[in-house]
């Protein structure tokens, strides 16, 4: 099918790119014209696994191009993704400025042939109908245009409404920074959210090919399960995964904390409670807490429809209360160890929100590394992509270092921030060597206090 994504960031450039993969016909749109570029040149503006490749083979079958320019995807598109940015605001609202003038471009190019509008963005409750009403602004905006070039009557909006050939349907996404392209060719389920069947028909179509699993890693999988629900049921799906995810790790965060003082296990507790089916091992790793651009965000536009209808959301404001407090308990533990931070070198492995990401967005380091200067340490770093990629992602106040023995060199403690899988492979023994105070907080519970004894460390996790 003719397809077009507006928007090619984590979500908009990975949905194109495995859309193109699967045999349709797609044209990624973007208003930044450098990472137009970019992409046109076979280059991906992010690092996803696997992503790179994929670009390169799509783009040779020729079913993958890339444009700034709305008006020719608008009129290749049979479906039309928006997938731009929806960062939220200091309120906690989403800012939907990006959507509305997709939305409305969208409308201003529409020319009459039926589409299908998807929001892929994360959006407010409710916004389905939102963006029906800003599409059809763009179309009446166009009309208008044109009729001051031609006389033509009034047109009513019922014709309007004719005329604006258009539905719109819900599809968010569950891509895992990190693991996007696989989430995508092997998802746990589809949501569509629609009262059109003619839409729906068409998006069923469309991913027909990754509900019979033909690029999952496991095809003998039954089909991936389709929820076809209403607007705004598929918008409330998401927030509410979301939110109970970011709930879920809150949850073994205060646990933790309460096992910090009672001298309990917190990684041996999650794995007691993990194999209850009703629990499920993931997502109970407990440590500094969640950052990225879902999260936080999701979370907190949550907390802000539920206050703008009336509710108050006292489970989801204890989520975030938690959050945000764990990243100042690892500080806690750095002044329990160090006393006086004032004066110290404070050494961090891992900067960005997650490992096999290049996302800073709201990750914990940042937080760490403001409260360190405050209390006037000095922050260095060492981060397997941020340092490799030379840009220091707009960073102040921390020095970023080449490998994990010169971040060591000097320092009076290491905080491991980040779970790359590449600092359990550290040589601990010779950075025990190069520190003041071989002290090391694995604020991710992720390396193993045994060897890191052995290596002559004073290993602090967090809940053991
Ligand atoms: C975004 C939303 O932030 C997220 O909530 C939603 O779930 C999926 O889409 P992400 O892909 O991370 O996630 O957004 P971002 O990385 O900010 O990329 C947005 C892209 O849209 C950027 O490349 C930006 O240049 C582009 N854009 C933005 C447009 O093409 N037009 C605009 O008007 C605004
Ligand atoms: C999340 C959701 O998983 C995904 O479905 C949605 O589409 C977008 O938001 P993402 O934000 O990319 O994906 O990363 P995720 O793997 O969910 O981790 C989010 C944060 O939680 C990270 O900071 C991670 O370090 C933290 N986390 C995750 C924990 O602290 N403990 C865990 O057990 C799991």
């Amino acid at each position: 099918m003719q397809v077009c994504v507006i928007g090619t960031g984590y979500v908009g450039l990975v949905t194109g790119v495995c859309l193109s993969h699967i045999g349709h016909d797609v044209i990624c749109v973007d208003n930044n014209e450098e990472k137009v570029k970019l992409m046109q040149s076979g280059q991906s503006p992010i690092y996803e696994p696997g992503l790179s490749e994929l670009m390169q083979s799509s783009a040779a079958s020729g079913r993958l191009q890339f444009t700034s320019d709305l008006a020719q995807g608008v009129a290749h598109g049979e479906i039309l993704f928006i997938a731009v940015g929806t960062p939220p605001l200091p309120t906690g609202e989403s800012d939907t400025r990006y959507v509305e003038a997709v939305a409305r471009g969208i409308g201003a190019n529409l020319n009459g042939d039926y589409k299908v509008i998807v929001n892929k963005s994360t959006v407010p409750i409710g916004s389905g109908d939102w963006v029906r009403m800003i599409v059809l602004e763009g179309v009446d905006e166009q009309q208008k245009s044109q009729k001051s070039l031609v006389t033509a009557g009034n047109v009513s909006s019922k014709a309007k409404e004719e005329q604006a050939n258009f539905d719109v349907v819900s599809n968010p996404e569950f891509l895992r920074e990190g693991s996007a392209v696989y989430d995508t060719f092997n998802p746990d389920r589809i949501v569509l959210g629609s009262n059109s069947p003619k839409a729906l028909g068409m998006m069923k179509d469309l991913y027909q090919p990754l509900v019979n699993r033909e690029a999952a890693q496991d095809k003998s999988l039954p089909p991936v399960p389709v929820v076809v629900t209403d607007l705004s049921s598929a918008e409330m799906i998401k927030y509410a995964a979301n939110s109970f995810l970011a709930t879920k790790i809150s949850f073994i965060n205060e646990v933790a904390n309460i096992c910090d003082r009672v001298g309990a296990d917190v990684t041996q507790v999650a794995q007691g409670i993990g194999l209850d089916s009703r629990i499920g091992s993931k997502f109970l790793n407990a440590g500094i807490g969640w950052g990225g651009s879902c999260f936080p965000k999701d979370v907190a536009a949550l907390i802000h429809t539920a206050d703008d209808y009336g509710y108050e959301p006292e489970l989801l404001k204890a989520a975030v209360n938690v959050n945000v407090r764990q990243r100042l308990i690892i500080l806690e533990k750095l002044q329990h160890e160090l006393k006086i931070l004032k004066g110290k070198t404070i050494g961090l492995l891992g900067l960005t929100f997650k490992p096999d990401t290049d996302d800073m967005r709201d990750a914990p380091a940042l937080q760490l590394i403001e409260q360190l200067n405050r209390l006037g340490a000095k922050v260095k770093a060492y981060d397997p992509i941020v340092s490799q990629s030379g840009l220091s992602h707009g960073l102040s106040g921390v020095i970023i270092e080449g490998n994990a023995e010169m971040l060591a060199d000097g320092c009076d403690a290491l905080v491991l921030v980040t779970d790359w899988q590449e600092f359990v492979k550290l040589n601990y023994q010779k950075m025990a060597t190069l520190m003041t105070h071989p002290v090391i907080i694995d604020g991710r519970n992720c390396l193993d206090p045994k060897v890191l004894k052995e290596a002559g460390f004073h290993y602090l996790g967090v809940g053991r």
